[in-house]
C-alpha cells in the first residue's frame, strides 16, 4: 500500500479490519466452497426479515407525488417538518415523555445521529465512556471527532452495569459523554430503571464536579425488540442531559435507507443550542439531511410498527438458539432484547472457539471484537432452520472439547 496516499490514522485502522468483517470474509469463502445453505452464518446483525407488508404501497404512493418541482430536493437540514412531527409522536409514546418536533433531528441512521451529536459536543481529547462489551463502531465514531474512547466492563455474570467501576472512571474527571446501549448489542441485556436511576445520579455528580454536563447518549435501535413482554425503561426522566439515538434500520428492516433520529431530552436546559449544533453538524458532516425517500417511507410505515409480527419470530429464534447452546453445554446469558447471544467461549479462548466453530461451518464473532475476550457473539437474525442446522456442529465442538 502507498502509505503517502492515506492519513496515518486511516491507514492504521485499515490494518485492524474489524472482526465482523473478518468473519464476513471467512464466510464468503466457506459459502463459495460448500454452498450458502451449508454455512451457518451468525456473524452479521443485518435483519433478514423483509420490510412490513405496507411498505411497497407506501413507496408507490410516494412515487405518485414526484411530479412536482423539488419533490426530492434539498429540505431543512433537520428533516421534513411533517416527518419530525410524526417522529415526535412516536418518541412521546416510546419514552413516556412529551416530545415535540423541535426536540429531534432526523439523521442518517443511528450512526449518523451519534456522529452528528459527537461533532456538536466533542472537543479534541474529550473522553467518551463505553460499557464493554460494546458496538465496535463507537471507537471510530468518537475518533472521527477528536474524542478518545474509554471503556468500563459490565459485570461478566449478567452484563448488568458495574456502577462502582463507572463511578471510578467518572472520578478521573475527563468524561464528556457515556454511551448506554439498551437493548444491548452484543449481550442482549436491557438495563433496569433502578440501574438507570443510579447511573443518572453518578453522572449528575460528575457533571457538578466538572462544571460542565456529562452527556448520557442512549443508543436504542433495538428498543422495539424485547422478549417476554419486557419494557425498556426511558432514561429521559432520570437524567436531564440525556439524548437518544435511534433508527428504523432494525424495526422496519430499512438499514440501507439510512433513517434515524437524535432526540434531545425535552427537559434539558438550553436544549435549543444543542439542537442547533446537531443540525449544523448534520449539514457540515456532508449528510446535509437524511434521505428524502427514506424519511417519507419511515413516516408512512410508523403505524405498521404497532402491528409488527417481528417480535414473536425473533423470540422463537432466541429460544431455539438457547436450546442448542444448552444442549451443547455452553454457558450463556439469555437475551432480554435485541438479536444477539454473547455466550462464554468454552475453554475461555474466544479465538480458539470461533476457529473450532468455523471448522463446522458455523460463523461467530470473537468477543474481543467487542472489547470482551473470552466470549463470542452469535447474531440470530437468521431463519430458524439455520439455527437448527448448526445444532450438530455446536454439539460436535463440545464433544471434541
Ligand atoms: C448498537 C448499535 N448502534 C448503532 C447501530 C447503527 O445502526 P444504524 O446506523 O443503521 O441505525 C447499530 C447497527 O448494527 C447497532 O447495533
Amino acid at each position: 500500500m502507498n502509505s503517502s496516499l492515506l492519513a496515518p490514522a486511516v491507514a492504521e485502522a485499515l490494518t485492524r479490519s474489524s472482526w465482523i468483517r473478518k468473519m464476513f470474509e471467512a464466510g464468503a469463502a466457506l459459502k463459495a466452497q460448500y454452498g450458502a445453505d451449508q454455512v451457518y452464518d451468525f456473524s452479521l446483525g443485518n435483519p433478514d426479515l423483509p420490510p412490513p407488508p405496507g411498505m411497497a404501497d407506501a413507496l408507490r404512493e410516494i412515487a405518485a407525488t414526484l411530479d412536482r418541482p423539488m419533490a426530492l430536493g434539498y429540505m431543512p437540514n433537520a428533516g421534513y417538518p411533517h416527518v419530525r412531527e410524526a417522529l415526535a409522536a412516536l418518541a412521546t409514546a416510546e419514552q413516556g415523555v412529551a416530545c415535540t418536533a423541535g426536540d429531534l433531528v432526523v439523521t442518517c441512521g443511528a450512526a449518523g445521529a451519534i456522529n452528528s451529536f459527537f461533532r456538536a459536543v466533542l472537543e479534541p481529547g474529550d473522553r467518551v465512556l463505553a460499557l464493554a462489551p460494546y458496538f465496535v463502531e463507537y471507537g471510530a465514531y468518537t475518533a472521527n471527532h477528536g474524542g478518545v474512547l474509554d471503556t468500563v466492563a459490565c459485570k461478566e455474570t449478567d452484563f448488568s452495569l458495574d456502577l462502582e467501576a463507572i463511578e471510578a472512571a467518572l472520578a478521573r474527571g475527563e468524561t464528556r459523554a457515556l454511551i448506554l446501549n439498551s437493548p444491548n448489542n452484543p449481550t442482549g441485556q436491557v438495563y433496569t430503571a433502578e440501574e438507570i436511576q443510579a447511573l443518572g445520579e453518578l453522572l449528575r455528580a460528575a457533571s457538578a464536579r466538572q462544571r460542565r454536563p456529562v452527556f448520557l447518549l442512549c443508543d436504542e435501535p433495538y428498543r422495539f425488540l424485547t422478549y417476554d413482554g419486557l419494557a425498556v425503561p426511558s432514561v429521559l426522566p432520570y437524567y436531564e442531559h440525556a439524548v437518544v439515538a435511534t433508527s428504523f434500520s432494525k424495526n422496519l428492516s430499512l438499514a440501507g435507507e439510512r433513517v434515524g433520529y437524535l432526540l434531545v431530552n425535552p427537559a434539558m436546559a438550553g436544549k435549543q443550542g444543542l439542537l442547533d449544533g446537531v443540525i449544523l453538524a448534520n449539514r457540515i458532516l456532508g449528510y446535509v439531511n437524511a434521505p428524502a425517500i427514506g424519511q417519507l417511507l419511515a413516516a408512512r410505515c410508523l403505524p405498521a410498527l404497532r402491528e409488527s409480527q417481528q417480535v414473536p419470530i425473533y423470540q422463537r429464534r432466541r429460544d431455539c438458539m438457547a436450546d442448542v447452546l444448552r444442549q451443547a453445554g455452553v454457558e450463556f446469558f439469555l437475551p432480554k432484547g435485541a438479536f444477539y447471544f454473547f455466550p462464554k467461549a468454552p475453554g475461555g479462548d474466544d479465538l480458539a472457539y470461533v476457529a473450532k466453530l468455523q471448522a463446522q461451518r458455523i460463523l461467530a464473532v470473537p468477543g474481543r471484537g467487542f472489547g470482551m475476550p473470552g466470549f463470542v457473539r452469535l447474531a440470530y437474525c437468521v431463519d430458524e432452520a439455520v439455527i437448527e442446522g448448526a445444532r450438530s456442529g455446536f454439539l460436535q465442538v463440545s464433544k471434541e472439547g
